[in-house]
């Protein structure tokens, strides 16, 4: 197998080539002056298993557009297999139609990346998993929090109390609680589908006076962990952290949650941002070498 890291994901690609000793394929990229993405592979991939690793974090059509060339470019040349590693998953939140006339993005997505020659696809706490199962390949997601909690753990904070901010995360506070022992649990959270507002239903956790961390899978704004910090310390919470797989951290939102209360906003090398303290690289290496 080859590894090829895709211009949004350079340095975990290579991190990935290094830990499992593999040969990277380098990549010339550029814009052209109209826009257009431009790819030209500088290594043979002929016979070869290849891995492109490239993330779809913000701007995603580029870089969307970006993998799909990649992809075309290795099968082009004689790969014979290609696995997309895709840490972050653009359009996944829009799963299915919520709103008559939308459309189900992540399934035109997911067909685009095998018209252009994807045959496997690893990603990491996609938005839900069972939007795997509609894909015209083999796809898997693999979960980041026990990295992140292990973060956490390393820096004392073992027994805190782990929480999701809504119901359908439960399973990511459970699987941090895995880690950091402690207790864990939810808050409600409802958005409004046409403004994307975020409100907290305050609930009764178990949580004054201790050291509270909020796992979510993406950080995007970051009106959900503003309205669960307010929620929390209205609680009696001592202290509040943030992790997230997904920092995307639109339009300063690490600023904001911080001016909020949060003590610390931590997030993974899925989207490279200033509050990427965490890799994904040993992880993704071990999936890539179960054979995707
Ligand atoms: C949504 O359900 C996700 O799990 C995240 O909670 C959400 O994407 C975070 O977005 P924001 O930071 O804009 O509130």
């Amino acid at each position: 197998m080859k590894i090829v890291p895709g211009p949004a994901s350079k340095q975990l690609g290579e991190k990935i080539a290094e830990l499992l000793n593999l040969e990277t394929v380098p990549l010339a990229f550029k814009r052209h002056p109209d826009g257009e993405s431009y790819v030209r592979l500088e290594g043979d991939v002929e016979n070869e298993e290849i891995a492109i690793v490239q993330t779809t974090s913000p701007p995603q059509d580029t870089r969307l557009m970006q993998l799909a060339l990649i992809a075309d470019a290795a099968k082009r040349h004689g790969a014979k297999k290609i696995t997309a590693v895709v840490p972050y998953l653009a359009y996944a939140r829009q799963d299915r139609v919520f709103l008559k006339g939308e459309a189900v993005s992540v399934e035109a997505v997911a067909r685009m990346l095998r018209a252009a020659g994807v045959d496997s696809l690893i990603t990491v706490n996609v938005h839900k998993a069972k939007v795997l199962a509609k894909f015209p390949f083999p796809a898997k997601t693999v979960s980041a929090i026990p990295l992140l909690a292990k973060y956490f753990k390393k820096k004392g904070f073992e027994g805190a109390f782990s929480l999701a901010p809504d119901k359908g995360a439960v399973w990511l506070a459970e699987e941090a609680k895995q880690v950091l022992g402690g207790e864990y649990g939810y808050l409600e959270k409802h958005r409004d589908r046409y403004t994307g507002q975020v409100s907290m239903e305050k609930k009764g956790l178990n949580v004054h006076r201790k050291t509270v961390i909020i796992f979510d899978d993406i950080i995007s704004t970051g009106g959900t962990i503003i309205a669960a910090a307010k929620v929390l310390k209205e609680q009696g919470a001592d202290k509040v952290y943030a992790a997230c797989v997904h920092p995307l951290l639109i339009e300063n939102a690490e600023k904001r949650i911080l001016e909020a209360g949060v003590e610390e906003v931590v997030g993974t090398d899925s989207v490279p941002s200033s509050a990427s303290k965490v890799s994904l690289a040993p992880l993704l290496s071990r999936e890539l070498a179960k054979g995707a």
